[in-house]
């Protein structure tokens, strides 16, 4: 079995971010959000890995490289235009050949053994199998229909969902797919869709199962699930370890995890917070579920359920981030008392200055 790992798109949701950099690197607790896909896919035992790129094709290339990583093949697979998932799949034709394939959302953040969903899939012998999980806002993805315990419809951003399951963005599907894919309309958003394929799966009589998600899963393509899944995963699976001095005058409280020659002084730690390698935090306070990338430099400041991306710079900024994304180089200060609250989506190599002029 082969996997088939999503890494295009156009992360409209993720500008300004997306702009510049491709929104599957973004670092949760200081990992690329890919990282956690190629993890999962490792560990339901599958070593040949083709992953999909757009325009950030060199980028991704570079961050995830070959494979020796993981100790497993990756192939990559250029999207020339986001044309939709099935789309994405049917590029892939010549490198998945006549393979079963995992399918996975790069975006997505999933918290579950998947050897029992690929095992059940070989078991039944079936064509398809499909994840679900009870969301808050069904409108939003594809839903499932069922007619007691079984799905007979599955139906893409629904007006009227018929239940509160959705579709995840973890598939299997064996080659009956690619004819399916073949004879696919672009849908009113102008996308091949991969739930109009299931469902096409489904009339024509293929054997479609599927599994709910037992333990979480989080799509990371908007600002509020990145947050969301950083506060989960700081929570839940960051262990606490410092690699440098921790001085008198600085206070570490809960589980924090700090790089390699990174200086911290005169400020207040409290985790769960990971904070990368030589990073300098002088006379700061840094709350709960914050990321700080590595080469960050914070000077008077406080910080909460936020994420830095690589070298921002934050200097003396009077009222708190909270809830906040900020990318690679970002430098921010202020110049005069700001409000108590500063919530900010900044997009890379940004230069902000809050109460005065940008110098
Ligand atoms: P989406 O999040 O549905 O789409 P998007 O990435 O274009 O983002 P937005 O809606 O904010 O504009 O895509 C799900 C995943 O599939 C994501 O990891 C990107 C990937 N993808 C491709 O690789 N090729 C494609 O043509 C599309 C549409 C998505």
């Amino acid at each position: 079995m082969k996997a088939l790992l999503l890494s295009g798109g156009k992360g409209t949701r993720l500008r300004p971010i997306t702009y510049t950099s491709s929104k599957q690197l973004i670092p949760i607790a200081n990992k690329p959000v890919l990282f956690y896909g190629i993890e999962q896919i490792v560990s339901a035992g599958i070593k040949d890995i083709g992953i999909v790129v757009g325009d950030a094709k060199e980028e991704i290339k570079s961050v995830v490289g070959g494979g020796k990583k993981w100790n497993i093949k990756i192939t990559y697979i250029y999207q020339k235009e986001p044309l939709g998932i099935a789309h994405a799949v049917k590029i892939a034709k010549d490198y998945l050949k006549n393979d079963d394939f995992v399918l996975y959302l790069g975006d997505n953040l999933l918290h579950e053994d998947l050897r029992g969903f690929v095992s059940d899939f070989k078991r039944k012998k079936l064509d398809c199998k499909i994840l679900l999980t009870e969301v808050e806002h069904p409108e939003l993805f594809g839903v499932a229909q069922f007619n007691k315990k079984k799905v007979i419809k599955l139906i893409e951003k629904p007006k009227n969902p018929p239940s509160n399951f959705a579709l995840c963005g973890i598939y299997i599907f064996n080659k009956n797919i690619f004819p399916i894919i073949e004879k696919l309309k672009p849908s009113h958003r102008g996308e091949y869709e991969i739930t109009e394929a299931i469902q096409n799966l489904m009339d024509k009589k293929f054997k479609v199962g599927h599994s709910f998600v037992t333990g979480w899963w989080k799509d990371t393509g908007k600002l509020e699930d990145l947050l969301e899944a950083n506060r989960i995963i700081l929570d839940r699976d960051m262990e606490g370890k410092i690699s440098c001095k921790i001085p008198k005058d600085t206070k570490i409280q809960g589980r924090v995890n700090i790089g390699k020659n990174s200086i911290i002084s005169n400020s207040t730690i409290r985790g769960p917070v990971i904070i990368g390698d030589n990073v300098v935090i002088k006379d700061c306070y840094i709350g709960p579920y914050t990321s700080i990338n590595n080469g960050c430099s914070l000077n008077g400041c406080e910080i909460e359920y936020s994420i830095i991306l690589e070298n921002g710079k934050l200097e003396k900024i009077q009222g708190r981030i909270d809830h906040s994304l900020l990318g690679k180089n970002v430098e921010i200060k202020s110049v005069k008392k700001m409000s108590a609250y500063i919530s900010l989506m900044v997009g890379d190599n940004s230069k902000i200055t809050l109460g005065g002029r940008n110098d």
